[in-house]
């Protein structure tokens, strides 16, 4: 089973709220960690999973009368695996989907905190199940699109997006192409991950103007591109040349 490590930070998706969404690992997580800190929207049923030991902190950008800054919320998680606890950061959905998830990995990578993050049911996933209807469709959907209202009154702060292609087949060149014809930029980070989560997985590092030239993944693949894939610590790992690297099983990668 699992168990939360000394000095490593998980960030780990809460689900929608029923801990019967929660994955094994996560709750796994929660049970064994020394301390948790969590959004608001964490539900009370998630959060009863942990550990009785566990120091359970809310950072929820509006707790209290003070709201919490990202600066501070960053500084409690180096902070506390630097005092050498097992530190879960709880967010709702998957940490990964308008989570701010980028800037505390950033925030780990640069003070060399090792960290894992574990996804979660995204609420957009959970809404569609609650209401019973696919996502995607033969005849009426071909994409889906994840975007926050939170900006809807800025549009400068508007930020093109991340692409993710299921089933991308061994065309990857046609795909470039058609992305480089409606403006993505040749440098764009783009990243094939294949096989996820098995002992076999596989992730290839280009970007969009060397796609063409990336070896077909093994089935089954998932192609994601966009500039969110390369925080300001990745850079070298975007090189201008399609390296082609794999990486071992393991997304214990803050260092
Ligand atoms: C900061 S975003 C976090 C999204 C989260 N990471 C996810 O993957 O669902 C917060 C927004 O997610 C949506 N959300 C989160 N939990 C939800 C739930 N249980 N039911 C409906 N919407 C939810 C709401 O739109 C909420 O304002």
């Amino acid at each position: 089973m699992t168990v939360a490590q000394k000095g490593i930070v998980y960030l780990v998706g809460a689900g929608p709220g029923d801990p019967e969404l929660l994955t094994r690992k996560a709750a796994a997580l929660l049970e064994t960690a020394d301390v948790v800190y969590h959004d608001d929207l964490v539900s009370e049923d998630v959060l009863a999973l942990a550990a009785g030991h566990a120091l359970v902190v809310s950072v929820g950008k509006r707790c209290g009368a003070r709201r919490v800054t990202q600066a501070e919320i960053n500084q409690k998680l180096v902070e506390s695996a630097r005092r050498d606890l097992a530190v879960v950061r709880l967010k709702s959905g998957d940490p990964l989907i308008f989570g701010r998830a980028g800037e505390e990995i950033a925030a780990l990578r640069s003070a060399g905190i090792p960290y894992e993050v574990v996804p979660g049911i995204s609420s957009a996933m959970a809404a569609a199940a609650a209401f019973g209807a696919s996502l995607t469709s033969r005849d009426a959907a071909s994409s889906v699109l994840l975007v926050t209202g939170h900006h809807a009154d800025k549009p400068n702060a508007e930020f093109p997006p991340t692409r993710i292609v299921y089933m991308p087949g061994s065309n990857l060149a046609a795909i470039a192409e058609q992305w480089l014809a409606q403006g993505v930029t040749p440098d764009t980070p783009c990243v094939i991950v294949s096989r996820v989560s098995r002992p076999d997985q596989a992730i290839v590092r280009t970007t969009v103007g060397e796609l063409r030239d990336a070896k077909a993944p093994e089935s089954p693949a998932i192609l994601l591109a966009g500039w969110a894939l390369q925080n300001e610590k990745c850079a070298t790992l975007f090189r201008s040349h399609s390296d082609s690297e794999t990486e071992p099983r393991t997304s214990v990668s803050g260092l």
